[in-house]
């Protein structure tokens, strides 16, 4: 068994946060994305995993090396320029020879991957895609599926009435090696348009498996915050967060941390301080009387005496002046506010 992850798209949804960090390897919990997706590889005992890179490659190369320290083995296939989903997954072929996972670098899932794969090989499928409910698709890739879960038809963002389906494409697809000669070498190419249809078309046994627990596509401002939460308050038992937060003691103006909050334990965290339902980053300092509420705070940020951060990103080395009210933003890297903004 391989892994293949897809993670050169430039995400443009998440930026500011993504100008200087991918998408894949944004801190979610104070832990690089991807390590969450190679936790839930390797828990099916998928330890070769191909990281398909084109957008800043380096950082994330950086940080997984040859995957020794995450006990699994990495290879990277990087693009030149960025050749799509399909054609990022023609461009891994040299490491694809076996029956592959391949996965979107965005999703995070406590999909049980060794119950997928069994489902496809069970069915002798030549390829079988994760499908999710959700309530509205019109966002989505809606898949159609027969009784038996065989897939009938992709409708990208649908129309209303164009479709009566309420499954969506997750992101993951278990496929053969031989699906890739589906795919032309070299040019830009597109699962959702191209290679499922071509697949369809050839009458492959091409089927589909419902996810039916949790599934977030973490590519916007409110479904990376919703991933923060999601996780630090135990919605997806499979990720256990562990909690080194700075301790303090009980005196009056002590700072309070709330029990979901996780806090690096080499922040600087000043009294009367308030954290709810929030994350910080590693050497942020919080000044006395700041208040931070539901929203993630990446390393090395100042947060200004009585501040208050409500719903909010703050990028790398941001600096929020004293008694500012922040709700609702989300802020670069190395932003900066004067004392008393509002925004
Ligand atoms: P947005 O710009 O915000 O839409 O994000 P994105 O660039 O990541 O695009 P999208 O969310 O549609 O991509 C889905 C997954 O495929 C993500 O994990 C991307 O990293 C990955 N991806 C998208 N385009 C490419 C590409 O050209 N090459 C590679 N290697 N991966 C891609």
């Amino acid at each position: 068994m391989q892994a293949l992850i897809l993670a050169g798209g430039k995400g443009t949804r998440l930026r500011p946060l993504t100008i200087h960090t991918p998408k894949p390897v944004v801190p979610i919990v104070n832990k690089p994305f991807l390590n969450y997706q190679i936790d839930l590889l390797k828990r099916a005992g998928v330890k070769d995993i191909t990281l398909s890179l084109s957008y800043q490659p380096g950082k994330i190369e950086e940080i997984f090396a040859d995957g020794q320290d995450y006990d699994v083995r990495i290879h990277y296939a990087v693009e030149a320029s960025p050749l799509g989903t399909g054609g990022a997954y023609k461009n891994a072929e040299k490491y694809l020879t076996e029956t592959a996972i391949v996965f979107n670098g965005d999703v995070l899932t406590d999909m049980d991957l060794a119950r997928i794969v069994a489902h496809h090989k069970e069915r002798k499928a030549a390829a079988t895609v994760v499908l999710v409910p959700v309530e509205n698709v019109s966002a989505y890739g809606v898949v159609e599926t027969d009784s038996e879960g065989r897939v009938q038809r992709f409708v990208e963002k649908p129309k209303p009435g164009e479709t009566t389906s309420n499954t969506i494409n997750a992101g993951c697809y278990i496929l053969e090696p031989h699906i890739l000669n589906y795919v032309p070498a070299g040019e830009t190419y597109s699962f959702e348009y191209q290679i499922f249809p071509s697949i369809l078309k050839a009458g492959e046994p091409f089927y589909s498996y419902i996810w039916n627990d949790y599934w977030l596509d973490i590519g916007k401002p409110q479904s990376y915050l919703q991933a923060n939460y999601d996780l630090i308050n135990d919605k997806l038992p499979v990720f256990p967060v562990y909690r080194h937060n700075p301790q303090f003691g009980n005196s009056e103006d002590a700072p309070k941390i709330d029990y979901v909050s996780v806090v690096d334990p080499s922040c600087t965290i000043k009294p009367g301080v308030e954290i709810i339902n929030s994350v910080i980053g590693p050497n942020c300092i919080i000044e006395e009387k700041a208040r931070i509420e539901n929203s993630v705070v990446w390393a090395a940020s100042r947060i200004g005496k009585e501040a208050v951060i409500c719903n909010s990103i703050i990028g790398k080395s941001g600096i929020i002046g004293k008694s500012s009210v922040v709700d609702g933003a989300i802020l670069g890297d190395k932003s900066s506010l004067t004392d008393y903004t509002i925004i």
